[in-house]
């Protein structure tokens, strides 16, 4: 007897928009995490706990750093200014900010280490820093959600999109995406979650 088998259509693969939009409340995630320790080591309540603050600063390094921001800066925003001057102004002031995030990001993790054996001062000095970077990537996040991605649906042709969404796809999330499951993912959830 012939049965028929119905096997699930195989499915779109995901759009540079969604990846991104992903990758954006994956970074918000850990911005949260990070600033909810800001008040406790100001009113010293509590010492950082190294392994849990280099955990989370690994990722936003070697992901955020490393893959995400370049990839906007080659990709998108590049293939953006050329169809339209409207986001000139913003694209301008967020590849100012990709550029000098590991600097920024350097300070921070130079500070943690500082605090190690140090005294109130050191703690407050990382608690400073850490609410300033949370901040500032925090006011980053929003003005590419709610001023370049609007753009970027309204001004790219479909063609456009294609190589965007190629070098978004080949992006791996070493924590919450298809990484997730491996030790680091497993850490970098605790730490999220410890926060
Ligand atoms: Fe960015
Ligand atoms: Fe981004």
């Amino acid at each position: 007897m012939h049965r028929n088998h119905s096997y699930p259509a195989p499915r779109p693969p995901p759009s540079a928009l969604a990846i991104i939009d992903g990758e954006h409340r994956s970074l918000e995630a850990v911005l949260r995490a990070l600033r909810r320790y800001v008040g406790p080591l100001r009113h010293h309540r509590v010492k950082p706990d190294c392994e849990v603050f280099a955990t989370i600063l690994s990722y936003i390094e070697t992901f955020a750093d490393r893959f995400h921001h370049p990839k906007e800066d080659e990709f998108l925003f590049r293939v953006l200014r050329e169809r339209t001057r409207d986001a000139d102004r913003v694209l301008l002031a967020l590849q100012h900010e990709h550029a000098a995030g590991p600097a920024e990001f350097n300070a921070l993790k130079r500070a943690l280490l500082r605090t190690r054996g140090g005294g109130d001062w050191e703690v407050e000095e990382f608690a400073f820093l850490l609410e300033q970077y949370t901040a500032s990537q925090g006011d980053h996040l929003r003005n590419e959600d709610g001023i370049v991605m609007p753009l970027a649906r309204r001004f790219l042709t479909p063609r456009d999109w294609e190589p965007i969404d190629l070098a978004f796809r080949a992006n791996r999330d070493p924590f919450f995406g298809i990484g997730a499951s491996g030790p680091m993912g497993s850490l970098m959830k605790c730490a999220v979650a410890m926060a």
